[in-house]
């Protein structure tokens, strides 16, 4: 494949000496979503999937790009002394603002480059396939201008450019896992401190299954938005009545009980309980999955998702409907949405025995429920983001 993305660049930009190749991972959270920005833990993988970049440096200061997933679009371009946001650009706007966030942070970047992106993660399907550009965009421009800077502050400049230039206030878990990753291994983060810890996910004769609800995400930004709001305005009125905090992440399930009685507004309450409980439960499933007690991690995986669908109120329809056909299936071990939702994945882990019946019988009932096809893939968990020899 790296070999037809190499002959495709080179035709689309003219060019026929040498290029430089990078990868980086999409991924797949296992248990602790709607945590990473209430100061909890997350536990994501970096999947063997994502998205691929041939690139070659340029000497003015012109950006070239062209995306596969978007051929409609044709090639895009951008120049390093107008780092604007710009609708028109379309996907372009992740990468620029990736260079906009290294540029205002004085990293030395004197011309543009010419790329070809390729992508087999779904886009806008909750693996982040944002996350994943925005991630290897800052790896090119690591190694094109030579700059000194390590993956977790590349991952924190990619949450920026989300942040700023794109405007959805997501958490760091998406660019982190991305940039972080390592192949069979889970990442256990603690979003406050940004602690992490490599956790061996040793599923035996089970598998990770991904479902995608191809339901499109809609509104879903200004949702995620919402819900991030809710949470700090709940932060807010327990600190108005004496309780310090910064974070809900900072509450176990039984301070907050103490204290819940203050958030009067039952949405709140709601969107806390979730953000508290959901936290609590990542970190006993991670010791559950060290003690390899799967049983039990799949069972809190399913609690996850009542969380998300009762209280979060994330989930819809087309998760709701892959998730409870999961849950019917013999062999499925846990099962619940994954990522932001309103739409997007669902993640299950299922033994290896059952997952042929898994599929057909889940995508079945979906269908029949939703009208829709899901699609379905099996995970193997990949190393984070870097250059790419085959
Ligand atoms: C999106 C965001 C993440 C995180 C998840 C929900 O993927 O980008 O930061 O908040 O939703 O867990």
């Amino acid at each position: 494949m790296l070999e037809d993305l190499i002959k495709e660049f080179k035709e689309i930009f003219k060019y026929d000496g040498e290029v430089e190749t990078f990868f980086s991972p999409g991924r797949v959270n296992l248990i602790g979503e709607h945590t990473d920005y209430n100061g909890g833990f997350v536990f994501p993988c970096a999947l063997d999937f994502g998205t691929y970049a041939i690139v070659k440096k340029r000497e003015d200061k012109t950006f070239r790009m062209y995306s596969k997933n978007f051929k409609s679009l044709g090639t895009i371009e951008f120049d390093l002394d107008n780092l604007v946001y710009n609708k028109r650009d379309n996907w372009v706007n992740y990468p620029k603002g990736v260079v906009k966030t290294f540029l205002d942070r004085t990293y030395k970047i004197d011309s543009g480059f010419d790329v070809l992106f390729y992508g087999n993660i779904p886009n806008g399907a909750g693996l982040s396939s944002s996350a994943s550009i925005e991630v290897l965009t800052a790896v090119i421009l690591k190694d094109l201008f030579k700059l000194d800077v390590d993956m977790v502050e590349m991952v924190k400049m990619c949450q920026v450019a989300e942040n700023k230039f794109i405007g959805v206030n997501s958490g760091i878990m998406d660019q982190f896992a991305v940039g972080m990753g390592k192949k069979d291994h889970a990442i256990l983060l603690d979003c406050n401190t940004l602690k992490f810890e490599y956790v061996p996910v040793k599923l035996k004769n089970m598998s990770i299954v991904i479902a995608n609800t191809n339901k499109k995400r809609g509104l879903a930004d200004s949702k995620y938005n919402e819900r991030r709001s809710s949470c700090e305005e709940a932060v807010k009125v327990l600190n108005d009545n004496g309780v310090n905090i910064k974070y809900l992440g900072e509450l176990t399930v039984a301070e907050f009980d103490k204290v819940k009685h203050f958030i009067t507004d039952e949405e709140q309450l709601k969107r806390a309980t979730h953000a508290v409980s959901e936290n609590e439960r990542a970190k006993v499933a991670v010791e559950f999955l060290k003690k390899d007690d799967i049983a039990e991690f799949g069972r809190l995986m399913n609690q996850s998702h009542i969380s998300l669908r009762d209280d979060y109120e994330v989930t819809g329809i087309e998760l709701d409907s892959l998730v409870e056909a999961a849950w019917e299936e013999e062999g499925t071990v846990g099962s619940r949405m994954t990522g932001a939702g309103f739409g997007g994945c669902t993640v299950s882990i299922v033994e290896n025995d059952h997952v042929e019946n898994f599929i057909k019988n889940v995508g079945k009932k979906y269908k029949e429920k939703t009208g829709l096809r899901a699609t379905f893939y099996i995970a193997n968990i990949g190393d984070g983001a870097g250059r790419y020899v085959k």
